[in-house]
């Protein structure tokens, strides 16, 4: 096994200048993403009109659904697979930026998940919009050499052109909704049509071309919909579909409830999860309850939640009140930029502490990376950067928490280093009040484009494996930095096993 970023700096993917082979994998003239340009941020504006003129994702998922049930989609949503009582699958989310980072995570990707029997995209598959055109740079290259079928939740991104994309790419073929029925002048549904963004005519016209590099009979996998369980060899794994705002309508509320009985041990998939950055999200169901109400049920025998969403890796081990232990994760780290960790405060939530709370990068590392991005867009390397040692020493300081790489000589922790920490928001133990922070949360309102040139490995991507057996679940999270070293041997940045009931 090769040392991690828990081992050494190296590890980590600092320091070492061979990058990986992914690069030869990477589109000559790969889309570049930014979130600063008007153009995308324009383009992903449905987000926000559903949140100002009410959310249509309800009623426009009712007519995909019938649109499948018409085409003879099994009314339970249940893929039925035939794998052993042993068997392993891949966990990716939020991949579809196309960038160096998506293709970064590939050659390790096909290394520990060359014998696995399938893959899920836990959520935002394409970015910006989610276009049928863009699954050729953005899904079927990268993932060309995968020989196991892929399943996919949707995301937010997936659902702002009203996921056309994604239902003809996962879900034979559906053609576009036929348009739905006309608002009443000036009410807020005409208001919110009137700003709609929908797909660019003639969207998809390269779709077929696309499908051949994914079209081997073992790549093959139909969805029932958007929101789909699976059940293979001892597990279900249910994956839901939270649209554009993070909820789940009446309809696949009461589907969730009924799919989620019955004996056999459950892994809930989303792209909305519920422990994040050290808080409980629940997940409201239209109609009353939430999400985490039916996984934490014991009838329900839910052992695991994973969402995408936020683009790093998170594990909460949540011990319930009846003594079971639920991992809530987040595995958003699969493609797109890197969200931050460093402002990621002293976890304590639900009985869940920093000695039990995994984060992949690690929040030093974390700071690092964000002091050199800064450094290099505002042209102030000097007062921004942070090496890693320095940001490892200024997070144990004011978090309060100790070191989390095997510590080699100790940095002592400077005002510039405190003053970068704390403009980049790194939080404070709770008794020290808050301050003045940059943007570094919210892609949105960051200064820097994730898909710049400017970013350079390591990347801190991840992904997930989980290896089933009727006794347990083994659930690593591996690394890929884009550097050549972590290519050929993926770091294992996390495991845990969990006991099957
Ligand atoms: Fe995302």
């Amino acid at each position: 096994m090769s040392e991690s970023s828990r081992d050494t700096a190296e590890g980590a993917g600092w320091g070492v200048s061979e990058r990986g082979e992914y690069l030869r994998l990477v589109p000559r003239q790969a889309e570049k993403i930014s979130w600063l340009n008007p153009r995308h941020l324009w383009a992903a504006r449905n987000g926000v009109l559903a949140s100002w003129f009410g959310d249509p994702t309800g009623e426009v998922r009712a007519r995909w659904a019938a649109r499948r049930a018409a085409a003879g989609a099994p009314a339970d949503r249940v893929i039925r697979r035939d794998d052993p009582d042993r068997f392993s699958f891949l966990v990716i989310g939020d991949t579809g930026e196309g960038g160096e980072p998506q293709y970064a995570v590939v050659p390790g990707l096909l290394k520990e998940g060359r014998d696995t029997a399938f893959a899920v995209l836990a959520s935002d598959v394409i970015y910006p919009v989610g276009a049928a055109d863009d699954y050729g740079p953005k899904f079927f290259r990268p993932y060309q050499d995968y020989r196991a079928p892929v399943y996919a939740i949707p995301g937010n991104h997936d659902w702002y052109e009203d996921l056309a994309g994604f239902m003809r790419v996962f879900c034979d073929d559906t053609g576009p909704l036929p348009a739905g029925p006309k608002p009443r002048p000036l009410s807020r549904a005409w208001l919110r049509s009137l700003l709609w963004h929908r797909p660019r005519p003639g969207d998809g016209e390269h779709l077929d071309e696309a499908r051949k590099l994914r079209s081997s009979p073992a790549q093959q996998a139909v969805q029932p919909g958007p929101y789909w369980a699976i059940d293979a060899g001892p597990v279900r794994i249910v994956g839901i579909d939270t649209g554009l705002l993070g909820t789940i309508d009446a309809e696949q509320g009461a589907w969730l409830r009924e799919v989620s009985r019955g004996p056999r041990p459950k892994i809930l998939v989303t792209g909305s999860p519920l422990y994040v950055d050290g808080e409980h999200h629940p997940c409201p169901v239209e109609g009353g309850g939430t999400v985490d109400d039916i996984v934490r049920d014991p009838a329900h025998r839910y052992v695991a939640a994973i969402g995408g969403d936020i683009h790093n890796y998170q594990r909460y081990p949540v011990r319930l009140d009846d003594g079971r232990t639920l991992q809530y994760v987040v595995a958003g780290g699969g493609g797109a930029f890197t969200h931050a960790t460093h402002t990621i405060p002293r976890v304590d939530v639900a009985g869940v502490t920093e000695a039990d709370f995994r984060c992949y990068p690690l929040r030093g590392d974390s700071l690092a990376f964000y002091s050199d991005l800064y450094g290099r867009r505002t042209r102030l390397r000097r007062f921004f950067s942070l090496t890693e040692t320095e940001a490892a020493a200024v997070i144990a300081e004011r978090l309060g928490i100790g070191p989390t790489r095997a510590p080699g000589a100790p940095a002592r922790v400077t005002r510039r280093m405190r003053l970068v920490a704390g403009l980049l928001g790194t939080g404070r133990r709770p008794d020290r009040g808050k301050r003045f922070r940059l943007p570094v949360r919210k892609a949105y309102q960051s200064l820097f484009s994730p898909g710049s040139a400017t970013y350079s490995p390591p990347f801190f991507k991840s992904f997930l494996r989980i290896d089933v057996t009727p006794e347990a679940l083994r659930l690593r999270c591996f690394a890929a930095t884009g550097q050549r070293a972590q290519e050929v041997t993926p770091p294992v940045e996390d495991e845990v096993t969990v006991p099957l009931p």
